[in-house]
């Protein structure tokens, strides 16, 4: 991959690649909520980035305008092989009517009930990944523990062996740090994964079993079964949806704490703050940016958008908005009033959103119940995802005091 220019003007030249941006994007956004709001690049071709809640908020409600075909920002035509009614993964890439039957259809699978199933074995894998590093007295959380939780679940979920996480987290780094920028080296990767997840649908066809694999085989929209794409480009989904995702908020919520010896202590002390404490680290640590490919023209914020546009929907910035949160970018453990946009908002709402506050409240407890006194090993060691996930990549840690 080319090295690439650094971003001179935020407003006339974004670049969600750019390593000032990876490391700390919160001053870019900032800036950009005061002085613009909504910024241009010609990066990816004609690309917006609206940072004001305002804006965001319209977008997400506006499919009329534009479409989730563009959930994410690639500078290459997509492959037309990949490219289906209703998106390449349904159904966040989807849009009405297709979308509406397709969420419905997944929607019992996500169900609270079915997810609080997960409890016991999420607090198990919790500590088991704690056993492996806790008498050594340093972890890196990112490598050692975030990761694991996530990728384990949605390998069971979906009905494969968790003993292949490592593959799927490496395809999910081609698909969300690779592609965008570099299409040629990431496509192997994603035919690979394609390949596997079709392979998985096969067997599942001869041998049903109490998976999401089986649960599309036997679903219909509208009496239809699905056909062999669609069950395809649903798994993609839950895959690159599930993991990079809840990996990143776990991260970013155990490094808020490293920093911040007194919100650990008290949420060490005072377990009941953790509903409320793990809506403010979504909030002010969301990870996911969405896209959308603008398919009428419209303005935005007195910006004329244009069709074929693209535009990049960062969540994480409407979160830090002022206009809508008190003192955004201090993280209040009980914050009363909070109704951030860490899902998304609209008819794309986060689906598995119950199951990662689930993953993230045990991953939070499990991990300060045996350590519950930690901090940075170096900040200068910590590093970041780059593209629409952001969440820490290499997180080490030290630590002392232990509940073994
Ligand atoms: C902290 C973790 C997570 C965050 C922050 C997050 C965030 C989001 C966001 C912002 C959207 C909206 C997309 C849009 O507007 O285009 C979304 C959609 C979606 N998410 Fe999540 N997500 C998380 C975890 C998960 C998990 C664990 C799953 C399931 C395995 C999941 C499955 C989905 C699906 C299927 C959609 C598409 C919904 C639709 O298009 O109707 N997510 N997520």
């Amino acid at each position: 991959m080319s090295a690439r220019e650094p971003v001179t003007d935020w407003e006339t030249d974004f670049d969600h690649f750019d390593p000032t941006y990876v490391a700390n994007p919160y001053p870019v956004w900032d800036e950009l909520r005061e002085k613009c709001p909504v910024a241009h690049s010609e990066r990816f071709g004609s690309m917006w980035v609206p940072t004001r809640q305002a804006e965001i908020h319209q977008v997400a409600y506006d499919t009329d305008h534009f479409s989730s075909r563009g959930a994410v920002v690639i500078n290459a035509p997509f492959p037309p092989e990949m490219i289906q009614e209703g998106g390449f993964a349904p159904p966040i890439t989807s849009d009405p009517p297709f979308h509406t039957g397709f969420r419905q259809m997944l929607l019992p699978a996500f169900s609270p009930k079915r997810i609080a199933e997960w409890d016991p074995l999420l607090r198990t894998m919790a500590n088991e990944l704690i056993d492996d590093f806790i008498d050594d007295k340093q972890c890196d959380v990112a490598k050692q523990y975030s990761k694991h939780i996530p990728v384990t679940v949605i390998a069971l979920m979906v009905g494969a062996s968790p003993d292949d996480r490592a593959q799927f987290t490496e395809w999910i780094h081609y698909t969300l740090e690779v592609m965008p920028t570099d299409p040629e080296t990431a496509m192997p990767h994603l035919l690979g994964m394609s390949q596997y997840l079709f392979n998985l649908v096969e067997a599942r066809r001869k041998e049903p079993e109490d998976d999401l694999v089986t649960y599309l085989l036997n679903a219909d929209i509208d009496g239809e079964p699905l056909d062999s794409m669609q069950i395809l480009g649903a798994m993609m989904l839950l895959v690159v949806a599930g993991i990079d995702t809840t990996w990143s908020s776990i991260g970013a919520s155990i490094w808020h704490l490293a920093q911040n010896p007194d919100d650990l202590s008290r949420l060490v002390n005072e377990p009941d703050l953790m509903v409320t404490a793990v809506e403010e680290f979504l909030r002010a640590y969301a990870p996911v940016t969405m896209a959308r490919e603008v398919v009428k023209d419209v303005e935005l914020a007195g910006c004329p958008l244009k069709a074929g546009d693209r535009l990049l929907l960062p969540f994480p910035s409407a979160n830090r908005d002022p206009e809508a949160f008190p003192d955004p970018d201090k993280v209040v453990l009980d914050r009363k009033v909070n109704r951030h946009h860490a899902f998304g908002a609209g008819i794309h709402r986060c689906l598995g959103s119950n199951l990662a506050r689930l993953e993230l409240r045990i991953a939070i407890e499990e991990f300060i119940r045996r350590i519950p006194e930690f901090h940075l090993a170096d900040p200068k060691t910590v590093t970041w995802s780059s593209g629409q996930v952001r969440g820490p990549r290499s997180l080490p840690i030290v630590f002392d005091k232990i509940n073994a």
